[in-house]
């Protein structure tokens, strides 16, 4: 006890001495500036979000209490950079603490910081402590001044003597002052992911969440827009993109205080989760990454776009393989001569590797169908007798690569793995059981547990160390919330589970760093920036017809590059030509999943051509600058164009959806081109037989006409689609 007092003793003095100077804490990008500063109490707040300043001296004239009263006392009441609960402040705290004694308040101050270089940016490391209490805080944000991106999170740690109980640990607090703030979020479900929804936030919070557990984003995207003084605009107006890198609950709260200000609270969502924390150990939250723009949301996706490339995705700055996957076109029904002839197909197509989907695997169980065998992770005899290293020979035999399908973190109750460990399932001792998609999810938060996902990547590769890729799935929410491994910690179960995940892909990436893997959800009901850093792709909707694509891909575009999107060709709206599919799907990250065999000649001819097209224009379309230009949200087309890095090549992507009769047809013009270059125009992705657009196709122009006069390449024909390619001659 002596020594827990000698120790506060001393942090306190500390504060107190911190406290004489004034001490400011700038985190600057080229663009943008939050400025942070102690006041004479000693406490931290936020004193300026925005525009980045010219002048150092500057940040030491922002007031720090923004509700300053005319007594000339001193308030406490200001934005508090990580308010605590129990305080001054009467809004929703960024940290809540019941700590072992049960007092429900903390107050946090100032003890020191540190900047450091770190690959792309600087991190900038704040200690606040509280003063009665052995418990501290740390707060970390890294500013990427180039990609004018900031992430932020924190750490909680505390020595008392027992354990303390943790009910808010948002990542950071960011307040906004303007006069009126519009929230863009997005709502999601299977096959119709990435819906927007537009709002203005007013006095109250506005609480945006999930409580899905794992495919936790099935309902709820973990990303969103604000737009201050008007809705976000794409090319106008100031607006922040905000998104959390968690791969389980998350939360954000915006709250609208009795000042007009607006409060940001990104966290872990605490639903079910009155977290216990053991003395001695640290409470890490996930990172929350944010971009502002004054220049509406293209600018500041492009922010994250390249910020993700350069810093975050896995292999960001990697080459992308195109496949050819079987899960639309075979479902469950194959064997290892027709998966032996679909490699062939792939070869013959043109594509880098076949990517063998669900159904291969378990033998008491097999996977015929949804309803068994999940967990058991032997190919199926029957269907494969030479098993996986039979496919991976035949691949090679073919000349293609080798990728397969895994759910590692699922179990049907009809499998080998449930009938050994059925306390390994979250399930709840004394209730019915409930199914998704008749499977259960593995509990994660059992350090056996993660042994054993880990161990069904590495034994695949340890047998097969020429897989040349993964494709990772989760189809179903946590269901039934109880973990038999934490017993009276149950409410560390949604968080600790996610913690596992992360613990089993770092173990991965430990052995195998440079093995592709895509991030898969039921579709896309997995889309953050931490999985991200184990994943070089996820996979958007299950839905692939290519209308319903463009809206999905236009949405999941202002958070995340084209090289993290995957869009296969397939079969989905079989009424809309290839052409137009395969378009749609050139613009991401390619792949197919369509019976090759069954389609007219002409349309595979096309799509071999076009393929190799995509093959050549990956630099520009997978590592360029993406330029969102007519969106079929607005309007009844949707034109997009990528710009090299270099400005050598542009590629324009326009699609005429369900245009009206007579409807007006505006020229697209576009952006990001060096205005004094000249660019030769070409049409590329022309079906056999048909005729590029005249007008344009061979010609040139300025780059400055292309941005102000723009093409016209929009037609009142329902379903057509055009690419053209730029070259700076
Ligand atoms: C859901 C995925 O989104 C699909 O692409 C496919 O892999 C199925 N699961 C397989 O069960």
């Amino acid at each position: 006890m002596k020594n827990v007092l000698c120790g506060l003793l001393a942090s306190f003095l500390l504060v107190t001495a911190n406290a004489q100077e004034k001490k400011t804490v700038r985190v600057t990008t080229d663009q943008t500036d939050l400025v942070l500063q102690v006041n004479p109490k000693g406490r931290l707040y936020q004193v300026y979000l925005g525009d980045r300043l010219l002048h150092e001296q500057d940040a030491d004239l922002l007031p720090w209490n923004q509700y300053a009263g005319s007594d000339g006392s001193i308030s406490t009441r200001g934005y508090e950079a990580y308010a605590a609960s129990g305080g001054e402040d009467y809004f929703e705290p960024a940290v809540a603490i019941t700590h072992a004694d049960g007092n429900q308040t903390t107050y946090l101050y100032y003890k020191s910081h540190r900047q450091q270089a770190v690959p792309g940016g600087t991190e900038t490391i704040i200690e606040l402590a509280d003063d009665k209490y052995p418990v501290e805080v740390t707060l970390h944000y890294v500013a990427y001044p180039q990609e004018n991106v900031i992430k932020a999170w924190s750490e909680i740690r505390h020595s008392e003597k027992k354990p303390i109980h943790l009910w808010r640990y948002s990542s950071t607090m960011l307040y906004f002052n303007a006069a009126s703030y519009y929230l863009t979020n997005y709502h999601s479900d299977w096959a119709c992911e990435g819906k927007p929804v537009v709002q203005q936030l007013q006095f109250g919070k506005k609480v945006v969440d999930t409580k899905l557990g794992s495919r936790a984003a099935m309902q709820s995207e973990p990303f969103f827009e604000l737009g201050f003084d008007g809705p976000a605009r794409e090319n106008e107006g100031r607006v922040m993109l905000g998104t959390i890198g968690w791969t389980g609950n998350f939360r954000f709260t915006f709250d609208v205080d009795n000042t007009g200000a607006l409060r940001v609270i990104p966290g872990i969502n605490p639903y079910a989760s009155y977290y216990e924390l053991k003395p001695g150990t640290t409470f890490t939250t996930p990172e929350f990454v944010f971009t502002l723009s004054n220049e509406g949301v293209g600018q500041a996706s492009r922010n994250l776009q390249a910020w993700a490339l350069r810093h975050q995705l896995k292999d960001g700055m990697g080459d992308r393989m195109t496949l050819l996957n079987n899960w639309e076109n075979t479902g469950f029904y194959f064997n290892q001569q027709s998966l032996a002839q679909l490699m062939k197909d792939a070869r013959d197509l043109g594509v880098d590797m076949f990517l063998l989907d669900d159904g291969w695997f378990a033998n008491k169980y097999p996977r015929a169908n949804d309803r068994a065998g999940l967990g058991d992770w032997e190919a199926t005899k029957d269907k494969l007798p030479e098993g996986v290293p039979g496919l991976v020979k035949a691949a090679k035999e073919a000349g293609v690569k080798f990728g397969i399908w895994v759910e590692p973190e699922m179990v049907n109750p009809k499998s080998e793995l449930f009938e050994k460990h059925p306390d390994w399932a979250i399930t709840l001792p004394q209730r019915e059981t409930y199914y998704y998609r008749n499977q259960l999810v593995l509990d994660l938060s059992n350090p056996k547990v993660q042994d054993y996902v880990y161990g069904v990547i590495d034994g695949l590769m340890t047998e097969n160390p020429d897989i040349a890729y993964f494709k990772w799935d989760c189809n179903s929410p946590i269901t039934n919330i109880h973990s038999h491994y934490l017993e009276d910690r149950q409410g560390n179960l949604y968080i600790d589970h996610v913690r596992g995940l992360y613990n089993v892909l770092s173990r991965i990436r430990q052995k195998y760093p440079s093995l592709p893997m895509m991030l898969c959800s039921g579709g896309g009901a997995r889309l953050d920036y931490e999985a991200l850093k184990y994943f070089t792709e996820f996979w958007c909707s299950d839905n692939t017809d290519p209308y319903e694509r463009l809206y999905i891909q236009w949405s999941m575009s202002k958070f995340f590059p084209a090289k993290a999107m995957a869009s296969h060709v397939t079969n989905w709206n079989g009424r809309a030509s290839i052409k137009f599919r395969m378009d749609v799907c050139s613009m991401c990250k390619l792949g197919f999943d369509i019976n090759l065999k069954s389609m007219p000649e002409n349309d595979y001819k096309f799509l071999q051509q076009a393929l190799r097209n995509y093959h050549q224009l990956k630099p520009v379309i997978l590592d360029g600058c993406q330029y969102r230009l007519i969106s079929p949200y607005e309007t009844n087309h949707m034109a997009l164009n990528y710009v090299a890095q270099d400005l050598s090549k542009a590629v324009l992507f326009a699609y005429d959806l369900h245009p009206r009769y007579k409807e007006p047809l505006p020229h697209v013009r576009l952006q990001g081109l060096d205005a004094n270059a000249q660019y030769r125009v070409e049409e590329i992705n022309l079906r056999p037989g048909e005729e590029s657009r005249p007008a344009h196709h061979g010609k040139t122009y300025s780059g400055d006409y292309l941005m102000k006069v723009g093409l016209q390449v929009l037609s009142a024909n329902e379903g057509q689609s055009h690419v053209f390619v730029m070259s700076r001659v």
